[in-house]
C-alpha cells in the first residue's frame, strides 16, 4: 500500500494535514534534543521527515532510518537522509543495546504486531534508552471527536484519492486511527512491552500524541 503511493506521499501529507505534520515532527525532534542521544533510529521512517527534523535540532547524532520499503528509502535519500538501512521493524538488524533512542512516526499502527515491534525496540535500546512514538489519536473532547472523524471517515479519502489515485489507502488510515490504542491503553501496552516510565503528550486537540517511554 506505501509502496502504491510513495511519490505522492509528502504532497498528500502536508496537504491533509494543512501543514501541521511539520509541526508535529518538529515537537518530536525537540523532545528527542532534551535527551541529548548519540545514536538514534528512525523506524518506518518513509519519506524521512522525521529523521531529517532530528538532523536538524541534533546535528552531532548519528541518525540512522529504517523501512522495508526501498521506494521510500531512496526519497528519504534524496532529501537528505544521510544513512538509510532496509529492514523490517519486526525483525532489526541490529544486536542487543545498539541505540541511545528510538524514534517511529506514523508507523507502530501499521505494525503487524504493535507489542512485538515495541519489544523489538526495546531489544536494541540500551538499558534506560528512550523511546518516543509520534501517532495519530482520536480527540478526546466529544465535540472535536465528532468533527474529526467526519473528516477522517468522509472528506479525507476523497482528498487522498484525489491527491494519489489510492483511496482504498485513505479508507484504511481512518479505520486504522479507530483501531489503534490511545491514551491509557497505549501507556499500558509500552509499559507491557519492555519500557517503563512512559508518558503521553496530546499535541492538536489530540489527533496525535507524542508518547515517550525509557527501556528496561
Ligand atoms: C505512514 S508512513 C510514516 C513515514 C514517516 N515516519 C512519516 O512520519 O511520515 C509508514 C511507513 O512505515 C513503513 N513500514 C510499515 N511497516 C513496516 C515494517 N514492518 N518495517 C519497516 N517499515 C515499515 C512503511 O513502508 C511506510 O514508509
Amino acid at each position: 500500500m506505501f509502496g502504491g503511493i510513495a511519490r505522492r506521499y509528502d504532497l498528500a501529507n502536508h496537504t491533509l494535514s494543512c501543514g501541521i505534520d511539520f509541526y508535529w515532527r518538529k515537537r518530536a525532534a525537540n523532545t528527542v534534543a532534551n535527551w541529548r542521544p548519540g545514536k538514534i533510529l528512525d523506524l518506518a521512517t518513509g519519506t524521512g521527515d522525521l529523521a531529517l527534523a532530528l538532523q536538524k535540532k541534533l546535528p552531532d547524532a548519528e541518525v540512522t532510518g529504517v523501512d522495508f520499503l526501498p521506494e521510500m528509502l531512496e526519497l528519504a535519500q534524496r532529501k537528505g537522509v544521510r544513512q538509510t538501512i532496509l529492514a523490517d521493524a519486526m525483525k532489526l538488524p541490529f544486536p542487543n543495546d545498539s541505540f541511545d533512542c528510538v524514534t517511529i512516526a506514523f508507523g507502530l499502527r501499521n505494525m503487524e504486531n504493535w507489542r512485538g515491534a515495541l519489544a523489538e525496540m526495546a531489544r536494541v535500546l540500551r538499558r534506560d534508552g528512550h523511546l518516543l512514538v509520534l501517532e495519530f489519536s482520536l480527540p478526546t473532547i466529544s465535540i472535536v471527536r465528532t468533527v474529526y472523524r467526519f473528516y477522517l471517515h468522509r472528506c479525507l479519502p476523497m482528498l487522498g484519492s484525489f491527491l494519489t489515485r489510492r483511496k482504498s489507502a485513505y479508507d484504511y488510515l481512518g479505520d486504522s486511527i479507530e483501531v489503534f490504542p490511545g491514551g491509557c491503553a497505549m501507556i499500558d501496552l509500552i509499559e507491557a512491552s519492555g519500557f517503563q516510565h512512559a508518558t503521553l503528550q496530546p499535541l492538536s486537540y489530540g489527533i496525535v500524541t507524542i508518547y515517550t517511554a525509557q527501556s528496561l
